[in-house]
């Protein structure tokens, strides 16, 4: 499931006989690929472990303002959210919410959100009729805190009335319709990323200086905009949450993996450096220094033959719908050979960066491209984090995508 892919939620949960239920929403919310932060107020441990949670959850609990090794957890949960949910909210969560009062971490972090917040109350039929309860309610519910109210049921100690906390599938629900997935939910993407190293014997290779930062970096936006991603890389950086990784390391081991999940995918972005040539002749054990002359017998020079190109084998098989992403690193006429090598590859769109400018392309943190694709105008994209470029790539992408659908 992708349909909160990317999306960072911090589940609140307070001290109440229905804490327990958070326990499940914590689970319905992972399974549907959110990052759940866990914040659980000290009254809530009385009714459930922290274990518990921290085990289901995409992090350890948070509990206090103090034993955190951030000085402001609060500010950061509540900065990094993109919704914050508190299921069971207490009569006094609620109070000191609507007070604007922080007395600990769970209500200091819904003070120092921007996110929208959902509170799901649960408490006995007294408390929740009680006026000082329903304004707070109608306090928070002004200022735009989202609140689903309790059911009607069986409560603790065997009473019936108002007051018992929603459905973990009907907060779920609700979740999701306050975090409409992104505008790639439903697709698959595959990213390539990484240089390839070719063998030359079993210590030497042939590679390039590719950090396969771009390519994370694509891979990172496609999840977070609901994207299905599998990222084949010849490097291991920090993977997404969500994101499946098949680690590779020649363009033959790199052509193999998209043969495996390129067929199916909507969109496949060859942000990858392969190498254009690899040895003839690979060695499966370490050449040896002859001492006598100083030089590695059999490799005073190194017959090379042409790997796969992945992307023109793409281009050649593509799919009706399917986008395809190249990259081209350029000194030189940027857009003409950009133009051309849409046209022989069959790709819609090529991401053409100039590595003889500085802070460009390989190695850096940095990025400058011009995105060339098939009658439109080259859409120049200054010097930015290779996160805003990829932000700029996949734009493009969805753009691409809504005219061969429409
Ligand atoms: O033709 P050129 O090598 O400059 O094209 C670069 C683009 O083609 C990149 O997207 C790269 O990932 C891809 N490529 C490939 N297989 C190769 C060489 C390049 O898929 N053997």
């Amino acid at each position: 499931m992708t349909l909160l892919n990317g999306k960072h939620i911090v589940l609140g949960v307070c001290g109440g006989i229905a804490a327990y239920k958070s326990v499940e929403l914590c689970r319905l919310l992972v399974d549907a690929g959110a990052h759940v932060a866990p914040i659980m107020t000290s009254d809530a441990e009385h009714f459930i472990g922290k274990v518990t949670l921290s085990a289901l959850a995409s992090e350890p609990v948070h509990t206090t303002l103090w034993d955190d090794a951030d000085p402001i957890p609060h500010t950061r949960l509540g900065q990094r959210a993109d919704l914050i949910v508190v299921a069971p909210t207490t009569a006094r969560v609620l109070g000191a919410y609507a007070a604007g009062i922080s007395s600990d971490l769970l209500t200091a972090t819904l003070i120092a959100t921007r996110a929208p917040v959902l509170v799901c109350p649960a408490m006995h039929t007294e408390m929740w009729e009680h006026p000082a309860v329903q304004e707070n309610i109608a306090t928070l519910r002004r200022r735009g805190v989202n609140v689903l109210d309790p059911e009607s049921g069986r409560l603790a100690g065997g009473d019936i009335g108002a007051g018992r906390l929603a459905d973990p599938q009907r907060i779920f629900d609700e979740i999701v319709q306050l975090l409409p997935p992104g505008d790639l939910y439903g697709t698959h993407v595959v990213v390539t990323a990484g240089g390839t190293r070719e063998p030359i014997d079993a210590v030497r290779v042939i590679a390039n200086r590719s950090s396969g930062k771009q390519g994370y970096a694509i891979a990172a936006e496609a999840n977070a905009r609901g994207a299905k991603v599998t990222l084949i890389s010849t490097v291991e950086l920090a993977v997404p949450f969500g994101v499946t990784l098949i680690q590779v390391e020649t363009a033959q081991q790199m052509q193999d993996a998209v043969n495996m999940s390129a067929q199916q995918a909507d969109v496949v972005v060859m942000a990858a450096a392969v190498a254009d040539m690899r040895p003839v002749v690979t060695s499966t054990s370490k050449m040896k220094k002859n001492p006598k002359t100083g030089v590695i017998d059999g490799l005073e020079s190194i017959a090379l033959e042409a790997t796969p190109d992945i992307l023109a084998n793409l281009g050649a098989s593509k799919r009706v719908g399917q986008v395809l992403v190249g990259f081209a690193a350029e000194t030189e006429n940027l857009v003409a050979n950009a133009q051309a090598k849409l046209q022989r590859k069959n790709v819609d769109l090529i991401v053409a960066n100039n590595v003889a400018d500085t802070g460009v392309g390989f190695g850096h943190e940095t990025n400058a491209v011009t995105l060339v694709a098939n009658g439109a105008e080259p859409v120049v994209v200054g010097l930015s984090d290779k996160r805003s470029i990829a932000k700029s790539v996949m734009d493009a992408v969805v753009l691409i995508r809504s005219h061969s659908t429409h």
